[in-house]
């Protein structure tokens, strides 16, 4: 049913993998559609109490959106897409009220480390690595990282990872506060089943509503969200954007000129 991702029930836990290895699992628009319809899934079906998100093959969880979708595209075009993943995917999974919890198995950059930070909580495998790269290609993170990173992490230590573009591992990860275990790859699953089999075992009602409040309290962030977005967009406008994601494809360094 699915191209992009695959989704297995293991007990009442459903697991979605996103399935582009050799594409790092970089999100294009596929990705993102059929990771919302895996939501759907998991809101609608009685029979699934949990989710894990998690990547395919021994390199990546998702290295980020897919940067060959961003060319030709203009300031609005820029804010939709970040909107439409928004919507499709990253808000549906904070505001789910069943545990998604991201199983991070290699790099978690940009639009990866974002969506696993739009997850309840992460377990990493001990070669994760974190990052906010978009600065890189002359853009900002567009699916929430700005708000998410400064609400896990706080905001001098956001502040510099997403200024420098930085890749952080596992353990500095921890040491953070972005992932609350870190565990030998071969691991990462079972550690990560463990842990929601024994929130099943718990009210699901009252684990809805934690949910609920704990998301509550970073609340005050709804302007937070709209700013990212609406600059995002404006990313889209620069120069300096046309020369970041184009010096990616080509394999090359940028020459940013602030334009
Ligand atoms: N979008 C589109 N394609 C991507 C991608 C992304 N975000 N990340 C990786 N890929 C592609 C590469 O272009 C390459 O494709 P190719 O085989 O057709 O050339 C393939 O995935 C393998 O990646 P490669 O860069 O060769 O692997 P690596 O091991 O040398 O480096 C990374 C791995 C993750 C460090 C590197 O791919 C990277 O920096 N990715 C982009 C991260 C990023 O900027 N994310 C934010 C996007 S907004």
């Amino acid at each position: 049913m699915y191209q992009n991702i695959t989704t297995e029930l293991d007990g009442q836990t459903l697991i979605i993998t996103v399935n582009r290895p050799d594409k790092m699992n970089a999100l294009n628009k596929y990705v993102i559609d059929e990771l919302g319809q895996a939501l759907d899934e998991v809101y609608q079906n009685t029979e699934i109490k949990s989710a894990i998100i998690t990547g395919a093959g021994e390199k990546a969880f998702v290295a980020g959106a897919d940067i060959t979708e961003f060319g030709g595209l203009g300031k609005d075009a820029g804010s939709a897409l970040a909107a439409r993943g928004n919507l499709a995917v990253f808000n549906k999974i904070e505001s789910c009220p069943k545990p998604i919890v991201a199983a991070v198995n290699g790099f978690s950059l940009g639009g990866g480390c974002e969506l696993a930070m739009a997850c309840h909580f992460r377990v990493a495998s001990e070669n994760a690595k974190f990052g906010q790269p978009e600065v890189n290609l002359g853009l900002i993170p567009g699916y929430g990282g700005t708000q998410r990173m400064t609400q896990l992490i706080g905001k001098g230590k956001a502040m510099e990872l997403m200024m420098t573009g930085d890749m952080i591992g596992a353990q500095e990860a921890r040491e953070l506060g972005l992932v609350n275990h870190v565990v030998p790859a071969a691991e990462l699953l079972t550690k990560t089943k463990e842990i929601l089999k024994k929130i099943q075992t718990k009210a699901p009602i009252a684990i809805s509503y934690i949910i609920a409040c704990v998301n509550e309290a970073a609340r005050c962030d709804t302007n937070g969200f709209e700013a990212e977005n609406e600059r995002f967009g404006a990313c889209f406008t620069t120069e300096d954007m046309l020369e970041g994601t184009g010096a990616f494809l080509e394999k090359r360094k940028p020459a940013f000129k602030g334009k």
